[in-house]
């Protein structure tokens, strides 16, 4: 796998330059990529119609995906770590997934009525989630978050809505440090992520504003840190005696269990979001929660609220994530995956405890992250400086994908259903090199 690249020859002296020697041999082996990379500039700005997937100088563009792996247009192979950013969970063209894309579309594509898979699947859905009474589908994860939270101010009839400092809900929901974001304009409180006591003095100031209360059980984009118990359980109970919807999104970690991280946890929200692998890696999400919050989409019901959306019974992707959760997604798949995910994270930690370097992986389960720096981190302020950061993780980013691995810029990786235990191994050799390799600058 990636035998085209060369290892790294030069002594690790400066920062800078090891980073400029591992780019221009990035450059050297991806000229395809380059070469649709400038002439997507022409047309997109920065070349790029999903801001995720730009890192500089250029990303690979990638040809074909089998399993747990990719190809890109260069003919480089890499283990998919990235996993699509966790809709990737069955892996690429899974057999149950193919086979129900092809039968549902032998009877065609967009049908403009009710078909017979959206019960089955909020059924499905409804039976595996704690917090599932009724369920509606929707196209994004974002969208599933839009609606969840109009759901819970127009319930309310409250205005705000409280978030976490490095939350990420989708396009118009960006609370990362320094992002200049387009957010939707709702009166946003936001709070310290895994901060008790900060976050119930905010909670207990403005409960008379507050429709809603939205938390990721492990933030991803933020770098996979996982909300402690007890915070999740404070949020619970403040919801509870305030009268805010408590919204889990689970739009990443519901593949945690057979009922998402909720169920692990024994914490039931109000409104949980669902998408990412719930098409089976075609466009789908979802979002649902107790009876009176949603009943108010019932259009039988006078002043019901609408609810739109051209795609939000989207034949191919309701098919293909039906099989997929009662095929494939198993109870006892999902139990395994998670196990594994903890057991990988474990490795490296031990790995980099055992090269005493400053390195960390966090996460739960199967959605992970690697971080240049010293853990624990409880929430992104416990991440150094971006622009520290940046560097040290571009290098890590070149050198993994020099060795066959293929993860997000910003070390966020997950485990897939379809990775090995070789796949395991590689990646836990690679980093180890790595940790060899790269020690003067991760020592510091
Ligand atoms: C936790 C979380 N919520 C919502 C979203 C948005 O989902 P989508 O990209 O489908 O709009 C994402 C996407 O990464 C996510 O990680």
């Amino acid at each position: 796998m990636a035998a085209a690249c060369a290892a790294p020859s030069r002594a690790n002296v400066d920062l800078d330059e090891a980073i400029a020697e591992a780019e221009a041999r990035y450059c050297a082996a991806h000229p395809q990529s380059r070469a649709i990379f400038e002439r997507n500039l022409e047309v997109m700005p920065g070349g790029n119609t999903r801001t995720v997937l730009f890192y500089h100088p250029f990303p690979l563009v990638i040809a074909r995906g089998q399993g747990a792996r990719l190809v890109d247009v260069d003919g480089h192979e890499y283990v998919d770590w990235l996993g699509e950013y966790s809709a990737g969970l069955y892996g690429h063209s899974h057999p149950v997934i193919v086979e129900a894309i092809r039968s549902a579309l032998a009877e065609g594509i967009a049908l403009g009525g009710p078909n017979r898979f959206e019960g089955a699947l909020a059924a499905e859905l409804c039976r595996r989630f704690p917090s599932l009474q009724l369920v509606r589908f929707c196209s994004s994860g974002t969208e599933a978050n839009l609606f969840a939270i109009s759901a819970a101010r127009r319930y309310t009839g409250r205005p705000a809505v409280m978030v976490f400092e490095g939350a990420y809900h989708g396009g118009v929901f960006l609370f990362r440090r320094g992002e200049d974001a387009i957010n939707a304009p709702f009166p946003w409180i936001v709070a310290p992520f895994n901060d008790r006591e900060g976050t119930m003095a905010l909670l207990e100031a403005h409960a008379r504003e507050l429709a809603a209360v939205i938390v990721e059980p492990v933030q991803g984009s933020a770098g996979a840190i996982a909300a402690e118990p007890s915070f999740l359980q404070a949020l619970r109970e403040a919801c509870t005696r305030l009268g805010i919807c408590l919204i889990f999104d689970e739009v990443m970690t519901s593949r945690a269990s057979v009922g998402g991280m909720q169920a692990r946890l024994g914490i039931v929200p109000d409104l949980t979001t669902l998408g990412k692998y719930l098409g089976g890696g075609l466009g789908l999400a979802a979002f649902g929660g107790k009876a009176p919050i949603m009943a108010q989409f019932d259009p039988r019901r006078p002043r019901a609220v609408p609810h739109a959306g051209t795609f939000n019974n989207a034949v191919l992707a309701m098919a293909a994530g039906l099989a997929g959760l009662t095929r494939v997604a198993t109870a006892e798949a999902l139990e395994a995956l998670f196990a594994r995910g903890e057991q990988l994270k474990a490795r490296i930690n031990a790995r980099a405890a055992a090269r005493r370097v400053a390195f960390c992986c966090t996460g739960s389960g199967s959605i992970l992250a690697l971080h240049c720096c010293r853990g624990p981190i409880r929430s992104e302020r416990d991440l150094p400086p971006d622009a520290e950061r940046e560097k040290l993780q571009r290098l890590l980013h070149f050198d993994l994908l020099e060795r066959g691995h293929y993860i997000a810029r910003r070390g966020y990786f997950t485990l897939a259903l379809a990775h090995s235990e070789a796949d395991e191994e590689a990646l836990v050799e690679a980093l180890d090199e790595f940790f060899a390799l790269r020690r003067p600058f991760l020592a510091r």
